[in-house]
């Protein structure tokens, strides 16, 4: 494994949600409050981002026509990433206004799931959904403080559903073909350590690698639940990663630079930018977004 090294240099106050688009080469991620669309084009180095009118808070490629399918502010749409042009396609929760939607992932079957919370960060209003390839958007669990993460594992059978809020990831089992979901289990949690765990990616050895906010760490985990490495970063708040470049090789990690000042902001020059490093081990290639 080699070094952590700056992708690409921003200022990001909420840097989240990283996918890689393999029919355009490119990294996408986005900065939630900066209401940002950003991306990489790691073969040329070529860098760009659109303002959006909301926040933003994951993409994905999709196949069902232009754009991206865009979890936002205000529901599901998809967003055109030269323009930054949203169009809205539906609202799962018009009764919950505090909330806004987090992060969001493409299954092995070309679902897209995405969760809520509350803007303010406090209770538990969040929920989780799984969009499938009509577009039908159905609820799946309820009562998540923070949701985050939502990557299934190399059989498309398991969901893995981080709640920041509690410390806590568990494992979703997921009917590969119907997107049902059976038995919620515990499968880590960072309780009392000072640090939450956040978005994740899996490689194809099925393991998650899960960026831990507060932590300044991503730690790969055994599906088993076991700690298997732990690799620094040089951010207390990396927020997610994800598998890209077209080897998949490099796993790229958001990072915030939100509630940071003084000292802090001082002794993180690269809060807010994507980072990346090579970790040794391949992504799990991921469809785009079957709608
Ligand atoms: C959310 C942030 C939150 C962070 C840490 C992120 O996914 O978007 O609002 O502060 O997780 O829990
Ligand atoms: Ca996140």
């Amino acid at each position: 494994m080699d070094e952590v090294v700056c992708a690409v240099r921003r200022e990001n106050l909420l840097g989240e949600g990283p996918v890689w688009d393999a029919r355009a080469r490119r990294l996408y991620w986005v900065d939630i409050k900066g209401r940002r669309l950003q991306w990489l084009e790691p073969a040329s180095g070529a860098t760009g981002g659109v303002d959006v009118d909301r926040q933003v808070t994951a993409v994905a490629p999709r196949l069902g026509g232009p754009g991206l399918v865009a979890a936002t502010e205000t529901g599901v749409g998809v967003i055109d990433p030269e323009t930054g042009a949203y169009a809205q396609r539906l609202d799962p929760e018009p009764d919950r206004p505090f909330n806004r939607a987090n992060d969001g992932n493409v299954d092995l079957a070309g679902r897209f799931w995405f969760g809520t919370m509350d803007d303010r960060e406090t209770g538990a209003a969040g929920a989780l959904y799984r969009l499938d390839a009509d577009w039908t958007c159905t609820r799946i669990l309820d009562g998540l403080g923070i949701s985050n993460t939502l990557v299934c594992s190399p059989d498309g059978r398991t969901l893995y559903v981080a709640d920041s809020m509690a410390g806590q990831i568990d494992s979703l089992a997921i009917d590969p073909i119907t997107g049902a979901a059976g038995e919620r289990r515990p499968f880590i949690n960072t309780r009392g350590q000072g640090r939450a765990p956040d978005g994740s990616a899996v490689d194809a050895e099925g393991y998650v690698w899960n960026a831990q906010w507060g932590g300044a760490r991503i730690v790969r985990y055994a599906p088993d639940g076991s700690i298997d490495r732990i690799v620094p970063m040089p951010v207390d708040q990396p927020t997610s990663c994800a598998f890209g470049g077209d080897d998949l090789r490099a796993l790229y990690v958001t990072t915030a630079r939100k509630g940071l000042t003084g000292e802090a902001l001082a002794r993180q020059p690269l809060a807010g930018s994507l980072l990346s490093f090579r970790p040794g081990v391949t992504g799990l290639a991921l469809p785009p977004f079957a709608g």
